[in-house]
């Protein structure tokens, strides 16, 4: 007779990550570093790209939420502009050969200087936050004698039902002006000859996981856009912003879909020949990237497990700031997965309480030395983050089709230090 098959528990398989399992991932260079997988990116833009197809529609990338060269190369590979919102993410792109044409400039606090560089880099448009920054790039362009491509940023006042310190789109926000003030700016266009304004734009926040608010503002926005058309303002271009959420708890958080969200864009902007631009950051890049981690301690108490690992919230501030949930992996060879889980708050170096990664998160058992992927750390991780408590900015590693590359070296201490001296030219006043 034949022996009956003896069939053992499921044994999670390590993961891959581009081509690349992430337990070997984790042996190339000292954690915690970032890694990307350059085909995740791709084909967010891919997906996105095939959208948008039929449409006069351009894609410009939020550069806050990853400015690393290489990264903004693929985008650049990919017919991807940019939206910056500094001189610096200015470089940044054309440096990574994103043509001017496709930069948009959008920001509440652009300097003179700022516009200055802008200008004579000849980003495609600036997308204007308020009165005062309109004449000043009017006085700056005359200046320079050239003329400035505008849109107005609208404050459409809707609730993004998001996160309270990245929505953007409500009237007590910093951001935009109404559109009260916009049909004024429109009214005495004339005035500003070296300004064209023929665009609108809104940005109404950030990580939003519901259509409808998305929808609401771009009624808002088509209807501004009709009734200025109606009076004969020439509208070439509109730029819905950016603000499409992503995963970062699996089986918990449900994005919009992506299909629906062009769809609700066409609906609205229905009979629009001009250009629609999309100002997407986190969506292309987020669920991309990996923190990649180590534990150092494992300590507890009676009320806590602590896992001491060695990234902080100086390297992924936003579970510090935001309270954001990341999910976060053992990464380990089979066995060391298949174990009954343990609570463990996991914790980094910095001394603070705030430097809290995760609480009471369910992970099977670690020990100093185990590797922990901290995932959807693609956006806003190591671009917001910080030396503090003296801690060196850490590494990016890009991976593709199981390869891999060193995008960004760890800070040295030397690199770190470098541009403080000691106080010893005193100068009078
Ligand atoms: N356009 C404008 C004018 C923006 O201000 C932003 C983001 C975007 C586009 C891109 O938004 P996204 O598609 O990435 O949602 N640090 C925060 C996010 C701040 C977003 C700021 N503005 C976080 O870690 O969640």
């Amino acid at each position: 007779m034949a022996a009956a098959q003896t069939s053992r528990p499921a044994v999670p398989e390590n993961d891959r990550f581009d081509g690349i399992d992430l337990l070997s991932l984790g042996n190339t260079q000292a954690t915690p570093f970032y890694a990307y997988s350059a085909n995740a990116i791709r084909q967010r833009i891919a997906g996105l790209q095939h959208a948008l197809a039929g449409m006069d529609a351009a894609v410009c990338f939020a550069v806050k939420a990853n400015p690393t060269l290489a990264i903004l190369q693929l985008m650049a590979e990919a017919g991807v502009g940019a939206d910056i919102v500094s001189c610096g993410e200015l470089r940044r792109s054309l440096r990574a050969g994103i043509p001017a044409s496709r930069i948009v400039f959008s920001g509440v606090g652009k300097s003179d200087a700022e516009i200055a560089e802008a200008l004579e880099a000849g980003v495609g448009r600036f997308n204007v936050e308020s009165a005062d920054e309109l004449e000043a790039l009017q006085r700056i362009a005359h200046q320079r004698d050239v003329i400035a491509r505008a849109a107005v940023r609208i404050n459409p006042d809707v609730d993004a039902r998001t996160h309270g310190k990245i929505s953007t789109g409500k009237a007590e926000n910093k951001f935009g002006v109404s559109i009260d003030e916009a049909r004024q700016w429109f009214a005495d266009a004339g005035r500003r000859g070296n300004v064209r304004l023929d665009g609108l734009h809104m940005h109404i926040g950030s990580q939003i996981l519901e259509l409808e608010p998305m929808r609401q503002a771009l009624r808002r926005l088509a209807a501004f856009w009709r009734e200025l058309s109606e009076d004969g303002h020439r509208i070439d271009s509109i730029d819905v912003g950016g603000g499409l959420g992503v995963v970062y708890r699996k089986g918990h958080d449900r994005p919009v879909e992506l299909q629906g969200y062009v769809q609700a864009i066409k609906e609205a902007l229905a009979g629009f020949e001009g250009r629609v631009i999309l100002e997407p950051g986190r969506y292309l890049v987020a669920e991309a990237g990996v923190l990649l981690t180590r534990v150092i301690r494992v300590k507890g108490n009676d009320k806590r497990r602590f896992l001491v690992v060695d990234a902080a919230m100086n390297d992924l501030l936003r579970p510090s700031l935001y309270d954001a949930w990341h999910d976060i992996e053992k990464v380990a060879s089979g066995e060391g997965r298949a174990q009954v889980s343990v609570a463990y708050d996991i914790v980094g170096p910095v001394c603070e309480t705030g430097d809290t990664l995760a609480t009471a998160r369910m992970l099977p058992p670690c020990a100093a030395g185990d590797l922990l992927a901290i995932r959807g750390a693609g956006a806003y991780g190591a671009s917001m983050s910080s030396t503090y408590n003296s801690r060196p900015l850490i590494a990016e590693v890009l991976v593709d089709d199981g390869r891999y590359a060193l995008i960004r070296r760890g800070q040295s201490f030397e690199e770190m230090v470098a541009g403080e001296q000691a106080a010893t030219s005193w100068r009078a006043l």
